[in-house]
């Protein structure tokens, strides 16, 4: 399966990079081709500006959509699997991310009317610095991945799965190094059992 990787993280040496590697790990041996949109690496521009926001709030199918955008909205349609890896920032993704939905998920191409190639699943990966246990607890986890899955993905993809490898700044020492290889094994496991 062809799969587009959407990440947002501006560090090379973070946990949530080596998830990234290990998920690309997984698709490799599974012999999933892919391709990546690592935002920060690109510049992508998050910020949704006037011309943008009057397309979209007056459903101005017709007004021109930038370059930039279209070039995201190809590689999703392009692909069979979307899989999201971020890590988990005031309980929601990294603003740059949640700026490529805002600019991404056009009117004509995300609603009125849906026109992306339904992909045959999406895959939400994020880290947490909480334990899973902690952000169920709350009730932070159901509110993200309801935002994710049920408003920002919806029908736009067949199956969807939510995931969140937590834990890095509520464990530490041998706790955390544990943890944190289980979790590179299941971001493994995720690419390669798509
Ligand atoms: C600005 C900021 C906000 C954060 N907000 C949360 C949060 O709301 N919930 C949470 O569990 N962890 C939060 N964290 C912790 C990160 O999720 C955690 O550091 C990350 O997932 C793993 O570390 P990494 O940056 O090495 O990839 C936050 C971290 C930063 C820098």
């Amino acid at each position: 399966m062809y799969v587009h990787i959407v990440y947002a993280h501006p560090s090379t040496e973070s946990f949530t990079h080596a998830v990234l590697v290990a998920f690309m790990r997984g698709l490799f041996e599974a012999r999933h081709s892919h391709t990546v949109s690592d935002l920060y690496a690109m510049s992508f521009n998050p910020e949704l500006g006037l011309a943008e926001y009057e397309r979209e709030h007056n459903y101005h199918n017709a007004a021109p959509v930038p370059d930039d955008v279209v070039a995201e909205q190809d590689k999703l349609n392009a692909a069979d699997v979307w899989a999201f890896i971020y890590p988990v920032w005031w309980t929601d993704c990294p603003a740059k991310l949640k700026g490529w939905f805002d600019r991404v998920w056009t009117v004509g191409f995300a609603y009125h009317p849906q026109t992306v190639e339904q992909a045959k699943k999406a895959i939400v990966i994020c880290t947490a610095g909480h334990t899973v246990e902690h952000l169920r607890e709350t009730g932070c986890y159901q509110a993200m991945e309801t935002v994710m899955l049920t408003d920002r993905i919806y029908d736009r993809a067949k199956a969807k799965e939510f995931i969140v490898l937590g834990g890095s700044e509520a464990l530490s020492g041998r706790a955390w190094e544990q943890q944190r290889h289980e979790h590179l094994v299941t971001a493994r496991d995720k690419g390669r059992w798509l």
